[in-house]
């Protein structure tokens, strides 16, 4: 089977560890899926997704507090470049949002606001680098998603 890709942009490398972490624990799952992670910093930007994939999309607002302002996305604008490039779109199968709950409203709002105006299912959160659980979480997130989407 394809690898899924899981695309994600990490400037700390909280996104990035977390990415990681659920490409081992699928490797220890039964149902076999493959996970693949792709910084999308490393990707030409006109690449093309031929197959189903997730995005992992953290959360750089610059200010405000995410009710009457504060939606100035910052540093996480590749991501979004490269995900409303041509089709790509498309194959966009969920969003997985990371931010800090301490930002309150703002909490993941650059995923929300990515599943809404990308039409795609925002299919779970997590903060920062999140843990175990979280990973074992999105991960059945993800399986069921993959299971929705081929029936
Ligand atoms: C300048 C800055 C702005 C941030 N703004 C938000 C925010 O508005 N909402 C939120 O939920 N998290 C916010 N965060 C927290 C990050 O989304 C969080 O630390 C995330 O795990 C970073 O991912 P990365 O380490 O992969 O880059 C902000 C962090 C920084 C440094």
């Amino acid at each position: 089977m394809t690898a899924i890709r899981l695309i994600f942009i990490s400037q700390a490398g909280n996104t990035r560890s977390f990415v990681n972490k659920l490409v081992a624990y699928a490797k220890t799952q039964p149902e076999q899926l493959t996970f693949e992670a792709v910084e999308v910093t490393e990707l030409t930007p006109d690449r093309s997704e031929n197959d189903p994939y997730f995005a992992f999309v953290p959360t750089y607002l610059d200010g405000g507090n995410g009710i009457d302002n504060g939606v100035k996305e910052i540093l996480t604008t590749p991501l979004r470049d490269y995900l409303t490039y041509a089709d790509n779109q498309a194959q966009l199968l969920g969003i997985i949002g990371s931010g800090n709950k301490n930002f309150n409203a703002q909490y993941i709002l650059t995923a929300r606001r990515y599943a809404s105006n990308l039409h795609v299912p925002l299919i779970g959160d997590y903060e920062l680098r999140g843990n175990e659980r979280d990973v074992a979480r999105i991960y059945r997130l993800i399986k069921d998603r993959l299971a929705t989407s081929n029936s």
